[in-house]
């Protein structure tokens, strides 16, 4: 397969992570642009990066430029996708991609037209265990699944100008923790919910700050997800079926699982992957995609989830700025 030339938009701490992934498989980041260039310029002498944009305009011109990894706040996240699009990049966007549905569907509708390989860096659509867990389900070896249950909790301080609390830069538990659940949802889920209802807390800044989800699909497939962002919660993730269900912690990287049988209680453990690996394992499958050679990036996982958090949000009556206008 060819090797894919990346530069990074946004240089916080997950495109470290990205930048080590990379670099601990031997593998190089051609450039890099940030909104703060002296951040750039620090972090490509960390990771050995040739190029650093002097601007974002000049990064999306670069032809010597396949796939560009996009990590800024979620607010950015619309604008920057439309622009890397409309020049022909690739583009691996961090969670949540858009702020919205409509946001994510003119994205979408740029890549197809461009025949260019869009998806949201969502790493648990990309860890063995879960594609392992997937070809399981669909043995039926478990039975119909009934119920999935979902917790993530962060305890966030509360600083309301962070990224997590300010709605300046699309804060709140739904599009910063949320997203990891329903994704989590969406994989073991036979069909998308049709059926979405939820109770909110908010933050001091008016962001959600707590958020409990209830969702139905028209298999009659429930699941329930429990957010917030001022308390600690294990990262759990339960799916049940007729004769079993299926534990796993810490799901967003997971590399193990247990699965009990309830007839006689039996315990097995699946272990696939190693969580190191995570941000490499979406890496490769990015690659992958963009080479022709299949599609493991679920964008269509990525619409569903999307798809209902906007409708959850608007059943709350809650907007971010940007959505108030037209661009
Ligand atoms: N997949 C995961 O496991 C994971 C984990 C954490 C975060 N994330 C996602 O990754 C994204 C970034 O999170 P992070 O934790 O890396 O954030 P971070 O450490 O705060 O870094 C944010 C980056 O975006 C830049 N930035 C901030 N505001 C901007 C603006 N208005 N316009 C353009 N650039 C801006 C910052 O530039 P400056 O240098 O100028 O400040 C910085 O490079 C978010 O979408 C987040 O949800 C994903």
């Amino acid at each position: 397969m060819e090797t894919y030339r990346w530069a990074v938009l946004g240089c916080g701490s997950i495109a470290n992570e990205l930048a080590q992934a990379m670099q601990s498989h031997g593998r190089a980041i051609s450039g890099v642009a940030n909104r703060t260039h002296a951040n750039a310029v620090s972090f490509a002498k960390t990771y050995g990066i040739p190029k650093v944009y002097e601007n974002t305009a000049d990064l999306f011109a670069d032809k010597e430029i396949d796939i560009i990894y996009l990590s800024t706040p979620h607010n950015t996240h619309s604008q920057y996708l439309n622009e890397a699009l409309r020049h022909g990049k690739h583009v691996l966007c961090e969670k949540s991609i858009t702020l919205n549905s409509e946001e994510l569907a003119q994205a979408k509708a740029l890549a197809e037209q461009n025949h260019l390989i869009l998806a949201e860096a969502m790493t648990l659509y990309h860890m063995p265990l879960y594609k392992k867990l997937q070809t399981l389900v669909q043995s039926g070896s478990l039975g119909s699944l009934r119920v999935v249950q979902m917790n993530f909790g962060s305890y966030r301080e509360y600083d309301m100008g962070s990224r997590f609390y300010n709605p300046a830069l699309a804060g709140g538990a739904l599009l910063d923790i949320g997203v990891y659940a329903l994704s989590f949802i969406r994989w073991f889920l036979s069909e998308t919910p049709d059926q979405v209802s939820s109770q909110v807390k908010y933050a001091p800044s008016g962001v959600d700050e707590q958020a409990g989800i209830l969702l139905m699909n028209p298999a009659g497939e429930l699941a329930t997800a429990t957010l917030s962002l001022h308390a600690k919660q294990p990262k759990r993730g339960t799916v049940s079926f007729d004769k079993g269900y299926i534990e796993i912690y810490d799901y967003p990287r997971a590399q193990q699982a247990t699965i009990t049988y309830t007839e006689d209680g039996r315990q097995e453990t699946i272990a696939c992957g190693d969580t190191a690996d995570a941000l490499w394992y979406e890496i490769c499958d990015m690659e992958q995609a963009v080479s022709g050679m299949g599609n493991e990036m679920h964008l269509d996982y990525t619409a569903d989830v999307m798809d209902v958090m906007t409708k959850i949000r608007k059943s709350w009556g809650f907007s971010y700025p940007e959505e108030h206008t037209t661009r």
